[in-house]
């Protein structure tokens, strides 16, 4: 087993662990007994009212450092996917914002938070809710579909933050925005230095620094990167809330296509991932305004 794919296992079974642990009435809120994670960690960090929109269960199982609702400011219609959506509070916030028109997604890895945001997700009575089994760094849903990412406490844990990025850029349309929790350092910290304040599966040693997150972020393509740190989590990390937008102008190249010209107007032209070049046209338009089809 690589160092990578071992480092994984141990985080889905500490969160397997939480989840169950919740399930068995066995981890108080804010804290589950499975996990060590900061104390200032999990529900209360959303106000009473979030709270008690939801089923005890999801409140109990929140697991993040921060709040990605405060900030994604959310709108009627939209569709929303959570990274790492544990048992499903902010998927289940997320899908009251959005209304019947819009829709909430949750990817997670581990069966045991699916399981727990299935059932929270049927006690809160969302129908406008899907949550999928798959990895944040291969996100199982297509391109140029998703309004806004958010994550809350995630990124941190991933063996592949380059990979994240790239696919986050990718599900979201282009105009389309993220609102994310995460824990990143001071850009002085060493990696050594981060481990010494806590644990990988406990979200802080694989924190970023802040230019580390921020220059991932420009690399992915991802333009107007904020990261305001919230609070203090151990020293010099810090919760922070990172937004930052996919830019109109954005068109993804898809990897069939790559090393050949657009032409018509139109990328991968005559495959099933072709796309129009310009964002607010549409394939059938652009090959009829360049008086082309398929060659
Ligand atoms: C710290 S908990 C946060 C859960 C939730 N976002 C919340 O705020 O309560 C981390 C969650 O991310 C999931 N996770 C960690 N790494 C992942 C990865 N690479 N791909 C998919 N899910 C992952 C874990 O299974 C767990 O449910």
């Amino acid at each position: 087993m690589s160092e990578q794919t071992e480092l994984r296992e141990t985080v889905r079974a500490r969160y397997a662990a939480a989840a169950t642990a919740v399930v068995n009435g066995g981890g108080g809120c804010c804290n589950p007994a499975a996990v060590e994670v900061d104390e200032t960690f999990g529900a209360t960090l959303y106000p009473a009212a979030q709270r008690d929109e939801l089923p005890a269960e999801a409140v109990a199982a929140s697991l993040g450092c921060g709040n990605p609702i405060a900030v994604a400011e959310l709108r009627e219609g939209e569709r929303v996917l959570d990274l790492g959506s544990g048992g499903g509070i902010d998927v289940l916030l997320s899908a009251r914002r959005v209304g019947p028109t819009g829709k909430a997604y949750g990817l997670d890895m581990t069966d045991e938070m699916l399981a727990l945001a299935l059932s929270n997700a049927d006690k809160a009575g969302a129908t406008n809710v899907e949550f999928l089994k798959g990895n944040i760094e291969a996100i199982p849903l297509p391109g140029n579909t998703i309004d806004v990412v958010i994550s809350n406490c995630v990124i941190n844990l991933s063996v592949d933050k380059p990979a994240v990025f790239a696919e986050t850029f990718r599900v979201l349309r282009p105009g389309g925005r993220i609102g994310i929790s995460d824990v990143v350092a001071d850009d002085h910290l060493t990696p050594a230095e981060r481990a010494e304040r806590g644990s990988y599966v406990s979200c802080i040693a694989g924190a970023l620094t802040f230019t580390e997150y921020r220059e991932g972020l420009k690399a992915a393509g991802f333009a107007d990167v904020e990261i305001t740190p919230t609070f203090e989590a151990a020293d010099g990390m810090h919760s922070a809330i990172v937004r930052a937008t996919k830019p109109t102008e954005s068109v993804d190249t898809p990897v069939a296509a790559q090393g050949e010209a657009s032409c018509c107007g139109v990328s991968a032209c005559c495959t099933p991932t072709e796309q129009a070049v310009e964002p607010g046209v549409t394939v059938t338009e652009a090959k009829s305004a360049a008086g082309c089809g398929c060659q």
